[in-house]
């Protein structure tokens, strides 16, 4: 896969999966805009590596870091909507501050990039936009109210990007199962024993591990070439077998 002389955004690039596939982007060729909150840890020093501080949840930040972009590289070609946070709470302890933060950076910020991104997109009658969702659109657990109505919602916006803006420019959402970043360990440390947790998560795999953010990384990178030029407005899962256990799946 070739991405040489083409522009990659990617929001949340600073870390975990973000960083990943803002890398993987850099490493096939691409011009690179990260639009992040935290300060980039790539190391990468280089004119086609861009770092655009901007909160996505707001609107003219997203705007400016657009326009930024297209100033800098000349176009956007793809675009990731990574950034995202996790907040635990079942509906009657999410407090509406909580919920409304929830939707506004995992969701309502994915409506602004792409609005803001998808005219350049459609200037070049060419692009494709990914949308990181979570198995968590599929299947649930405890006291996350808020994240997995924001990542089921993110599939009903995927399909309307695909349809509207079809056929020059594609829409995917990847549904990651566990993976390893700094948003997971967060989640571990909330736990007594955060070990423990660690290897629950493990044996709810049927891969037997949990993912790395590279698991992730190259499914973008995949989908957003021509050799994914079939698939658009789908959910695409990446979990190591996570969503199709119903328990049971722990070898001895
Ligand atoms: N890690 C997992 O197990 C997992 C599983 C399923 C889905 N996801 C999703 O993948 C995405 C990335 O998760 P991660 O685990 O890499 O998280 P992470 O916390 O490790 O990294 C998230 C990045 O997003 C940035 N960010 C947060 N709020 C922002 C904002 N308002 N504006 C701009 N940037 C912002 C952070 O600064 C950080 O760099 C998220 O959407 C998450 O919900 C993660």
């Amino acid at each position: 896969m070739h991405y040489k002389n083409t522009t990659a955004v990617v929001t949340g690039g600073s870390k975990g999966i973000g960083a990943s596939c803002a890398r993987l982007f850099f490493e096939a060729g691409a011009n690179v805009a990260v639009l992040d909150i935290s300060e980039d840890g790539s190391g990468i020093s280089d004119d086609r590596w861009f770092c655009i501080h901007c909160d996505v949840s707001n609107n003219l930040d997203v705007s400016n870091a657009m326009q930024a972009v297209v100033k800098k590289f000349g176009g956007i070609d793809y675009l990731v909507n990574n950034a995202g946070i996790q907040r635990y709470g079942s509906v009657t302890y999410t407090s509406e501050e909580e919920w409304d933060l929830v939707m506004n950076v995992n969701l309502k910020s994915l409506f602004l990039c792409s609005k803001y991104a998808i005219p350049y997109m459609e200037e070049n009658k060419k692009g494709v936009i990914i949308n990181i969702s979570s198995v968590q659109a599929f299947v649930s657990q405890r006291i996350v109210a808020a994240y997995t109505t924001a990542k089921t919602a993110i599939l009903g916006l995927t399909r309307s990007i695909a349809v509207d803006y079809a056929p020059h420019i594609r829409c995917v959402a990847v549904c990651p199962g566990t993976i390893d970043t700094p948003m997971l360990r967060e989640s571990f440390a909330l736990s007594p024993n955060p070990e423990e947790v660690l290897q629950e998560c493990i044996d709810m795999h049927p891969a037997g591990r949990i993912g790395v953010p590279e698991d992730v990384g190259e499914l973008v990178l995949f989908l957003c070439s021509d050799k994914a030029s079939f698939i658009t407005g789908q959910a695409i899962r990446v979990d190591g077998g996570l969503g199709i256990t119903i328990g049971g799946s722990k070898r001895n």
